[in-house]
């Protein structure tokens, strides 16, 4: 009923863990597809998704409060392999008749436990001191029925429980964590070797079943892709240029409001070398005269937003016969939408162009909505993208426009521009582009004294900004080298005329931003 690659899946029910989008990524690093879904999903559903195993996640709340989020008992019924994690296993205990032990403490940190039981999730790991990574408050006191103990720490008697006849085991910690060295171990004895499941998700695999998938979709249409250079809109691209050929239109706007050398790499890239159907626009004048006067960040959003549209609706009118829109849809923007949490960490993507679909009647196709970013990365490589793009920091839609404060000119475009190609130029050079999310520059809309030899200055300041972050939703200032330092500051102020000071911003996020604005 599903296709190979779609066969060996795994569903994951989400009681509200920080670290449940990580459970997925591991599943699927280990070559096997999953989905995170509401832990309140019903039994009937369950049995339709056809699961080759099921993993109750951790969450916040404890099986003795009021609403704590249950599940349909019947799952235990179905004969499906369930692996619990934390408030999971917790939840397994209480349900299945054990005896769960309400917090007077929580045990948060690294913790070391010992494997009473070895075989099943614990094959072939090392019986003593493993290492594994705790967070919970409750811990179970008594087993259910049918289980036995299969390993204690010194604050938890059960650390991990199972009953093999029913394929049913819980975990205490947190396989998922990078400091649960034998996570990856414990997690794939669950898939293997409980349930049974075929490593078949691989990139390779995936490329050629969306491939198949996008050509049936969309039959003998034309499709209309809007390509911004970033990752997730080029994988799209190439993904689709692969399948539909001459019959993928992408649209790529130059706002007036991008790096140094970008339009030029982009054009370079998908029409020279990828051969694609590329469509450029340059509309910068279009751009820069309904900027300006315009000094407020949400009003300069608003007015890029929407000419953007206007920009691409008029392009896209000219292409006779499109009815598909390509979007760059992940899927934790899917998860999201449906989850027990509701909108949670992931970047502002409501500032990027809504609107489109909506307005112009397209039907969507989103080939990547299954994917998490390390996986786009891994198609992206998989269709021989330049690694410059892959691995590219993200860039707002606004782009230079929400990093020069006060009246966008044309002048003091061109000023920010050559200040962030001298920082993007140092920060590859010295090795600290993949270890920040952003490095960039932000012109100030302030002068000050300056002396350049026998005369004095009175020009602008650039702000350098550079991050490290995981989601973007909390960020702290990068300790880049003092000699990285010292070096951008110099070339900007000696290259870059208009300049006579640099300084570095050092807030964390909260309480700033990562963009001035
Ligand atoms: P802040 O400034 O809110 O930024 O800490 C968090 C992340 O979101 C990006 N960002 C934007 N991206 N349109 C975008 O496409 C925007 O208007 C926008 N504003 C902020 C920012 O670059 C950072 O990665």
């Amino acid at each position: 009923m599903f296709d190979t690659l779609h066969q060996e899946r795994v569903l994951i029910l989400d009681f509200g863990s920080q670290t449940t989008q990580l459970i997925a990524r591991r599943v699927r690093e280990s070559h096997v597809y999953c989905e995170i879904h509401p832990f309140n999903m019903d039994a009937g559903k369950i049995e339709e998704f056809h699961p080759r195993g099921i993993i109750l996640s951790g969450g916040p709340s404890s099986v003795h409060e009021e609403g704590a989020p249950l599940i349909d008992p019947r799952i235990f019924t179905l004969g499906i392999p369930i692996f619990g994690i934390c408030y999971g296993m917790q939840l397994m205990a209480h349900l299945m008749g054990g005896a769960v032990e309400k917090a007077q403490m929580r045990e948060y940190g690294p913790a070391a436990i010992e494997i009473d039981l070895p075989g099943d999730v614990f094959s072939d790991l090392e019986k003593t001191g493993q290492r594994v990574w705790m967070s919970h408050g409750d811990r179970i006191l008594e087993l259910p029925p049918g289980f036995v103990t299969m390993a204690h720490s010194d604050n938890s008697p059960a650390a991990a429980m199972g009953d093999s006849k029913r394929n049913l085991y819980g975990v205490q910690f947190h396989p998922e964590v990078a400091h649960t060295p034998c996570g990856k171990d414990v997690l794939e004895n669950f898939l293997f070797r409980v349930c049974r499941c075929r490593p078949v998700w691989t990139m390779k695999s995936f490329v050629e079943s969306e491939i198949d998938s996008v050509r049936k979709k969309v039959g003998d249409d034309q499709v209309i892709c809007a390509l911004s250079g970033g990752v997730d809109s080029s994988v799209v691209a190439v993904l689709l240029h692969k399948a539909l050929g001459e019959r993928l239109h992408c649209i790529f706007v130059n706002n007036g409001l991008l790096r140094k050398g970008e339009a030029e790499t982009v054009q370079r890239v998908f029409r020279d070398h990828f051969e694609m159907n590329l469509i450029y626009i340059d509309a910068s004048a279009e751009f820069l005269d309904r900027l300006r006067g315009v000094t407020d960040p949400e009003r300069k959003r608003k007015i890029i937003g929407n000419l953007f549209i206007e920009v691409f609706e008029r392009e896209a009118a000219r292409i006779s016969g499109a009815r598909w829109l390509a979007q760059g849809t992940l899927y934790p923007d899917v998860i999201e939408s449906v989850s027990f949490r509701g909108p949670s960490a992931t970047i502002k993507t409501h500032h990027n162009v809504g609107g489109l679909p909506e307005r112009m009647k397209f039907a969507l196709i989103e080939p990547l909505r299954e994917l998490f970013k390390d996986e786009v990365r891994l198609v992206g490589r998989e269709l021989g993208l330049p690694e410059r793009i892959i691995m590219r920091h993200p860039f707002p839609g606004p782009g230079l426009a929400i990093r020069l404060l006060g009246e966008i000119t044309a002048e003091n475009l061109e000023i920010l521009r050559e200040a962030d190609a001298v920082i993007q130029e140092e920060i590859e050079a010295c090795g600290w582009y993949e270890h920040v999310w952003q490095a960039f520059a932000v012109l100030l809309p302030v002068r000050s004294v300056g002396v350049m030899g026998d005369g004095r200055t009175y020009d602008q300041v650039v702000a350098l900004r550079a991050v490290e972050s995981v989601d973007a939703m909390t960020a702290d200032w990068a300790r880049l080298p003092y000699d990285v330092l010292a070096r951008i500051s110099n070339r900007i102020i000696n290259e870059v005329k208009g300049v006579n000071r640099v300084v570095y911003d050092i807030s964390s996020k909260p309480p700033s931003t990562i963009e001035w604005e």
